[in-house]
């Protein structure tokens, strides 16, 4: 994973509009967030995410079969972020290599592509990254969202072989703009995120039940059989309400939205690179992975760690 120096709290944000910690820590868990500074840029983190990813699997960049960047804020719409990583990080050309976005499900959906792309690759390994620049598209007038969102890249090589488990995701789309939306250069407008919270938080709590119910039945798993837990980290309250659901232990979940914020794409990366970090999973844990967010989209499937 890689996070920008910059370092914004909520104190900060009351500064800007009207709003306070309480609210925004009792309502989201979120205490801070990353944002980009001057002369930080999203693609510099997500080559250093990208490159860190390499080096802790072991994997040389002329093993990549395929690379996929999920993100809804890339500096260039084209070239692509992932055209960049191929070029920065010296990926072979003879690969397919593009962005995808499906909002918040960004990583799910790239791991899904990923793994079907594999099984028709000579080159057995995957770069799939999530980054996001959101503190570029937030409405600094609305109190709403500019609490929400924060700046991040997270990466992660995957390897694919014949014989092994599939990771069995199960995903859906809702096309809906008026839930959740960000309009792209056309509109003519601002690029900002718009959102009906809590339309979309009611979403939320019925999506993430559905997508383990999915999982666990392709996989013909329970939830004692999987050793982690990962939630998309948009709001505290909805990974909770899962939890309770589920009666998942404190052992087997976690989140760092107080520290990051809701980082879309990028967020369910930087908690496997926490968790990998810190050593609460490793070769072997089975980890089954829950997102949901614009599009609509949802999305879940089972990791198994190398
Ligand atoms: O990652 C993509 C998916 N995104 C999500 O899953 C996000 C899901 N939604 C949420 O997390 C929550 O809906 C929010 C955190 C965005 C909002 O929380 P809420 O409990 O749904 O609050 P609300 O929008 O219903 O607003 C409640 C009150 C309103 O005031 P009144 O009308 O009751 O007087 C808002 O104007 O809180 C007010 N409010 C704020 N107050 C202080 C809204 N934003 C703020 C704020 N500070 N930042």
């Amino acid at each position: 994973m890689a996070v920008p120096s910059k370092t914004v709290t909520n104190q900060d944000l009351a500064a800007l509009v009207e709003t306070n910690d309480e609210w925004i820590t009792s309502r989201t868990g979120i205490q801070r967030r990353r944002h980009c500074a001057e002369g930080e840029s999203i693609s510099v983190l997500t080559a250093e995410a990208a490159q860190k990813a390499l080096e802790r699997a072991g994997v040389t960049p002329d093993q990549i079969g395929a690379c996929i960047v999920a993100t809804v804020t890339q500096e260039n719409l084209v070239p692509s972020a992932a055209c960049g990583l191929q070029k920065d990080l010296g990926l072979p050309e003879d690969i397919p290599c593009f962005d995808l976005n499906a909002a918040c499900t960004g990583f799910l959906f790239a791991l899904h592509t990923m793994e079907c792309l594999l099984n028709a690759s000579p080159r057995k390994f995957g770069l799939v990254v999530g980054a996001e620049n959101l503190s570029r598209v937030i409405n600094w007038e609305d109190r709403g969202t500019c609490i929400l969102f924060g700046d991040g890249a997270g990466a992660a090589v995957v390897e694919c072989r014949e014989g092994w488990p599939s990771i069995s995701a199960v995903m859906g789309c809702h096309g809906s703009g008026e839930l959740l939306c960000l309009p792209g250069v056309e509109s003519g407008g601002h690029s900002y995120i718009s959102m009906e919270g809590t339309k979309v938080f009611k979403f939320a709590v019925e999506a993430v039940p559905w997508c383990i119910d999915q999982v666990l039945k392709k996989t013909g798993q329970t939830v004692e059989d999987v050793d982690f837990f990962v939630f998309h980290q948009a709001n505290a309250r909805i990974i909770d309400l899962a939890v309770r659901k589920y009666h998942i232990p404190a052992e087997k979940y976690y989140k760092n939205i107080a520290e990051y914020g809701n980082t879309s794409a990028a967020s369910i990366p930087l908690v496997l690179g926490e968790l990998q970090e810190q050593r609460k999973v490793g070769p072997g844990s089975r980890v089954l992975a829950v997102g949901f967010g614009g599009g609509l989209t949802w999305g879940s499937c089972l990791i198994e760690f190398a």
